[in-house]
C-alpha cells in the first residue's frame, strides 16, 4: 500500500485537546484518552478514522455516553467513528503491553524504564488518534506508576500536579502549553537520577535543564549538559531563537532505534549520545554528543514550533536541523575539519543511496513505511540543499528568510514549499529553479574544462552538468549548482577574478553547460573549484597530478586542499586495484603532498590528520564500475604500508612528540588523532616484518588513561592479521563489561576485523552472553559492523550474505525498523560482479520469502530487487 504525496487531504476534524491518563505496568498498561474533536467545515462527514495499532479497546464513549456497537468500527488499522457530530468528546480506554514491545515504537519497557518513541507513527500504538503531523493539539498527561520502580514520572511541558495513589503508587500530571503533533509526545517512568543546571535566556528567563540517567552515570553527563547550553546560546545568537518552556529534559536509554528524539521539552536519547567520560568515550563520541544534543535542541524551532504538514516534508525539519547542527559544530570546533567530516559522511552514505535502487528525492513522492525514509538523502542531502540556499542568499539573506519563516509559520504544520517561499519573499528573489533539487533524485555530475590563453591573458572555464537516471525518474532537469571557486597562480596566490578584485566567486551553473571568462590573468592559473564543497555533486576536474599536488600544498580552502590529496590517493588506489602486484610504486605527487603535510608542524593537528588519511574502501569502490572488494582491500593495505614505511621515522617522531597529558580541548584532540594515525601507519608498515610496533600498540593499550588512545590501540591489535589478540580481547571485556557503550565497541571492532576466520568469529559473537537481540545498539555493533567488513560480508562464496540474511530474518520479528535499515547494503547488488550479484539476490529472496515479513523490511526488499 503506497502512500502518495499528491494524495494529501486536510483534516476534516481538528483535535483541540487531548488528556491522557496512563497506568504504567510492564505487562498491562492502561491508557485512557479524552479527545476534543472539532469539525473544520460546516458540511457533515460520514466518518472519521483514528489510527490505532495493537490496542485492546476496553471502553469507548462519546460525550460521556457508551458508544453503541453500530456507531464505530475497529480493525487492525484503527477505529472508525460513524456519523460524527460537529464537535464532541471521545473517551477511550485501551490496554497495551510495553514489555513485549521489542519494536521500540510507541510505549516500551526496557532496562527497567518506561519510554516512548512516537516519531513517526508510534503514538497510534499508545492510543486511538489522528496520528499525523498536521493534527496539533494541547496535551495533558497524568502518569501513574509504582513508587519503587518508577520514582520519576515525566512527560512534555510542565509538571502541574502530583500526588499519591493507593498502596505504593504515585502520579504526576504534565501539561504542555504548546499545541503539538502526536509524534512529539513523550512520557518516561523509571528510577532515574538527574543532573541539573540552569540556563538564562537572552530575554532573562531561567530554564531548568535536567539530564536523566541511571544514578551511576551521573558523572558522565557533563559533555551533554555543556553542549546543551552552548547550543541554546548559539541558537539565540545566530538565529534569534529562544527556548520557550521553563524546563528542558533529556532522558538517556540503552534501548533506542535511532540517535535521539526531539519530543517537546523531553528529548529521549540513545545513551551513546549522552554519556561520556574520558575513560569510556572517545573524542569522536564526545563530538557526536555535542552535535546530537544540539540537533535535538534546534528542532525546538525547526520541527516543533514550526512542524510538518505530512511526512513527505520530513526534510523540512531534518535537512534544516542537520544544517544547523553542522554549522553549530563548525562554530564550536574547526570549520574546515567539520566540513571535511560532513562531506565524508555524505559521500559514504548518501551518494551510494542516490546511485542505487533506494534512490529517492529529498522530498519523496511515495512511501509504504515512512520509517524507511529517515535516510541520508532526507537528512544529509537535505542539509546540503539548505546549505546551498544559504550560499545563494548569503548569511544575512538567509537569516532574513528564516526570520520570516518563523514569523509566518510559528504554530503551524507546513511544507518545504512554505520554507522556500519564505526565503524568496524575504529576499525578493526567485528560487523556482532551485525547487528541482527537492524533487529530483540522483547526484549531479559536473564536468569542468579550463583553458588559459597566454596571449589574451584570459582563463575560460566551462562547466557542464548531468544527472543520471534513478528509479522512476528517467529524465532529469539541470539544477542550479553554486560552484564556489578561485584561480590560483604559480605562486600559490588567488588571483583577482574581476575589476572589483574579488578573489573568490560563487558561479551558479544553471544550464546544462555554461562558460565563464576571467580576464587580466597575466600568469597561468589552476582552478580551485567547488570550494568548501559548495554543492552535493560529483566533480570531474581534469587536473594533472602535478597541479593536484600543488593545490594540496597551497590551496587556502581547507576542503579543497584535503580533496586534492584525497584525489591523488584515490588515483593511486584505483591503479593498485588494476594491478595488485605493482602497488609498490608510490606516486611522486602523492608523496609530495603527504610530505608537505607531515613537515608542517604549525598546522592544526586535526586538519593534518585529515590530510594524511586515505579514502575509505567504500569510497574507492564507489568510483569503480564493478566494486573489486578484495583488490580494493589489498591495494589500500599496501598503500597504508607504503606510506608507513616511506615516512617511518617521521611517523615515529610524531608518535613520540605528540604524547601528552589527556585534555579535552581541540588541540589535544587533534594531537591524539594524529598520534594514533601515526601508530596505525607504523603498525601497517611493519605488518610483513612482524617487528615491534605492535608492542608499542600493546603498551599504549595498557597504559592509556583515556578511551580514545586505548581503543585506537585495541582496534589495531584486534584487526591486525598477524597479531593474536585473544588476551587483549579478554582483558578489554573484563574491564568494561559493565559499560554497555564500551562493550558495543568491543563487539563492533571484532565484527569489523578482516581475519581469516571472521565469519565464524561473528557467529560466536551472536551467541555471546552479552549479545542481546532486543538492544539495537548491540545488534548494530555486530550486524552493522559486519556489513562494513567488506572482504567477509562480500566473500565471493556468498557465505557472508547468507549468514547475514538469516540474522535479518530473525531480527525482523523483533525489531522491523532496525532490520529494514540494516538490510540496505544488500540493495547495492548491481555494483558487484556476477557471482556476488547472484548471491546477494539470493539473500534478498530469502528475506522476501520470510513468513510475517514486516512492512518495513518488505518495502526495502521490494525496492532493492523489484522483480523479486
Ligand atoms: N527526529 C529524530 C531526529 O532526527 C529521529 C527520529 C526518527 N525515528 C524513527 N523512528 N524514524 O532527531
Ligand atoms: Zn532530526
Amino acid at each position: 500500500p503506497l502512500i502518495h504525496r499528491s494524495d494529501y487531504q486536510p483534516l476534516a476534524y481538528r483535535i483541540t485537546e487531548i488528556a491522557l491518563d496512563v497506568h504504567l505496568d510492564p505487562e498491562n498498561t492502561e491508557v485512557s484518552a479524552r479527545l476534543h474533536f472539532l469539525r473544520q467545515n460546516p458540511e457533515p462527514v460520514k466518518e472519521i478514522h483514528l489510527d490505532g495499532e495493537g490496542l485492546e479497546l476496553l471502553e469507548i464513549r462519546r460525550d460521556g455516553q457508551l458508544l453503541s456497537e453500530n456507531s464505530y468500527v475497529v480493525n487492525g488499522a484503527g477505529l472508525t467513528l460513524l456519523n460524527p457530530e460537529a464537535d464532541f468528546v471521545l473517551e477511550t480506554r485501551v490496554r497495551i503491553h510495553p514489555a513485549a514491545n521489542s519494536a521500540l515504537s510507541g510505549l516500551y519497557h526496557a532496562g527497567g524504564q518506561f519510554l516512548t518513541q512516537c516519531e513517526a507513527e508510534g503514538f497510534r500504538r499508545i492510543t486511538y488518534y489522528q496520528d499525523r503531523p498536521d493534527c496539533l493539539a494541547k496535551f495533558t498527561v497524568t502518569l501513574h506508576g509504582p513508587k519503587d520502580t518508577c520514582p520519576v514520572l515525566l512527560a512534555n511541558g510542565n509538571c502541574v500536579a502530583q500526588g499519591e495513589d493507593a498502596q505504593g503508587f504515585h502520579w504526576a500530571r504534565w501539561e504542555d502549553p504548546y499545541p503539538k503533533p502526536a509524534y512529539l509526545f513523550a512520557m518516561v517512568g523509571g528510577d532515574l537520577a538527574a543532573m541539573r543546571d540552569t540556563f538564562t535566556t537572552q530575554s532573562g528567563r531561567q530554564v531548568a535543564l535536567e539530564i536523566y540517567v541511571a544514578e551511576r552515570d551521573l558523572g558522565a553527563c557533563s559533555q551533554a549538559m555543556e553542549s546543551l547550553k552552548r547550543a541554546m546560546r548559539w541558537d539565540e545568537e545566530v538565529y534569534g531563537r529562544e527556548y520557550d518552556l521553563d524546563r528542558y529534559m533529556i532522558v538517556a536509554t540503552d534501548s533506542f532505534n535511532m540517535g535521539a528524539m526531539e519530543n517537546k521539552g523531553l528529548n529521549i536519547f540513545n545513551s551513546k549520545y549522552v554519556l561520556a567520560s574520558p575513560e569510556t568515550a572517545t573524542d569522536t563520541d564526545y563530538q557526536g554528543i555535542e552535535s546530537v544534543i544540539a540537533h535535538e535542541y534546534f528542532h525546538n524551532w525547526t520541527g516543533n514550533r514550526v512542524t510538518l504538514r505530512d511526512w513527505f516534508q520530513l526534510s523540512l525539519k531534518e535537512g534544516l536541523t542537520v544544517f544547523r547542527d553542522q554549522e553549530f559544530s563548525a562554530d564550536m570546533n574547526s570549520r574546515g575539519v567539520q566540513r571535511i567530516g560532513d562531506v565524508r559522511r555524505l559521500r559514504a552514505a548518501q551518494f551510494p543511496e542516490d546511485a542505487g535502487p533506494l534512490a529517492h528525492p529529498v522530498r519523496p513522492d511515495a512511501y509504504s513505511e515512512i520509517n524507511n525514509f529517515y535516510t541520508a538523502t532526507v537528512y544529509e542531502k537535505g542539509a546540503e540543499l539548505v546549505r546551498m540556499l544559504h550560499t545563494l542568499l548569503g548569511k544575512e539573506g538567509f537569516r532574513r528568510g528564516t526570520d520570516l519563516y518563523f514569523e509566518r509559520h510559528d504554530g503551524h504544520a507546513v511544507t518545504i514549499e512554505d520554507f522556500v517561499e519564505a526565503l524568496e519573499d524575504a529576499n525578493h528573489t526567485d528560487l523556482s529553479r532551485f525547487r528541482t533539487w527537492y524533487a529530483q533524485a540522483g547526484t549531479p555530475l559536473v564536468k569542468a574544462q579550463g583553458v588559459y590563453d597566454p596571449k589574451a591573458h584570459t582563463y575560460t572555464l566551462t562547466l557542464s552538468q548531468s544527472t543520471p537516471a534513478t528509479p522512476g525518474q528517467a529524465h532529469k532537469e539541470p539544477v542550479p549548482i553554486p560552484v564556489r571557486m578561485a584561480l590560483i597562480n604559480t605562486q600559490g596566490e588567488k588571483t583577482a577574478l574581476d575589476s572589483r578584485g574579488d578573489r573568490e566567486k560563487v558561479l551558479v551553473l544553471e544550464e546544462a553547460t555554461q562558460t565563464w571568462t576571467f580576464t587580466e590573468q597575466p600568469d597561468p592559473v589552476i582552478p580551485s573549484l567547488l570550494r568548501g564543497f559548495s554543492a552535493p555533486v560529483r566533480l570531474e576536474n581534469p587536473l594533472d597530478d602535478q597541479s593536484r599536488s600543488f593545490l594540496a600544498c597551497v590551496d587556502d580552502d581547507p576542503f579543497n586542499r584535503w580533496e586534492s590529496t584525497q584525489e591523488l590517493a584515490l588515483q593511486a588506489l584505483l591503479a593498485g586495484t588494476q594491478n595488485p602486484g605493482t602497488v609498490q610504486h608510490f606516486p611522486d605527487a602523492l608523496e609530495r603532498a603527504l610530505a608537505a603535510t607531515l613537515q608542517d608542524g604549525a598546522m592544526d593537528p586535526a586538519f593534518r590528520a585529515e590530510l594524511l588519511s586515505l579514502p575509505s574502501e567504500d569510497y574507492v569502490g564507489e568510483q569503480m564500475a564493478v566494486i573489486a572488494v578484495d583488490a580494493i582491500h589489498q591495494a589500500r593495505d599496501a598503500l597504508l604500508s607504503q606510506i608507513g614505511h616511506h615516512f617511518h621515522d617521521t611517523w615515529l617522531n610524531l608518535y613520540h612528540d605528540l604524547a601528552g597529558a589527556y585534555a579535552r580541548d581541540g588541540l589535544s584532540i587533534g594531537r591524539r588523532r594524529l598520534r594514533n594515525m601515526a601508530l596505525s601507519y607504523l603498525v601497517y608498515s611493519d605488518r610483513h616484518r612482524e617487528d615491534d610496533m605492535t608492542l608499542h600498540a600493546r603498551q599504549q593499550y595498557v597504559q592509556a588513561d583515556n578511551m580514545t588512545d586505548r581503543l585506537a590501540a585495541f582496534q589495531l591489535l584486534v584487526q591486525h592479521p598477524l597479531h593474536d589478540a585473544e588476551d587483549i580481547l579478554m582483558d578489554f571485556y573484563q574491564k568494561w563489561q559493565d559499560y554497555p557503550l564500551v562493550i558495543d565497541k568491543w563487539f563492533a571492532i571484532q565484527a569489523m576485523a578482516p581475519r581469516a576466520d571472521a565469519l565464524r568469529h561473528v557467529q560466536h559473537l551472536l551467541v555471546h552472553s552479552a549479545f542481546d537481540w532486543k538492544v539495537p545498539n548491540r545488534v548494530r555493533a555486530v550486524l552493522g559492523a559486519f556489513t562494513v567488513n567488506h572482504t567477509v560480508f562480500h566473500a565471493a562464496d556468498g557465505s557472508g550474505y547468507a549468514f547475514f540474511a538469516e540474522q535479518i530474518r530473525r531480527l525482523d520479528d523483533i525489531n522491523p525498523q532496525t532490520a529494514a535499515r540494516l538490510a540496505t547494503p544488500l540493495s547495492r547488488w548491481q555494483r558487484y560482479d556476477e557471482v556476488r550479484q547472484k548471491a546477494m539476490i539470493q539473500a534478498l529472496q530469502l528475506l522476501a520469502a520470510k513468513p510475517h515479513l514486516s512492512r518495513d523490511l518488505a518495502e526495502v526488499i521490494q525496492r532493492a530487487y523489484p522483480s523479486g
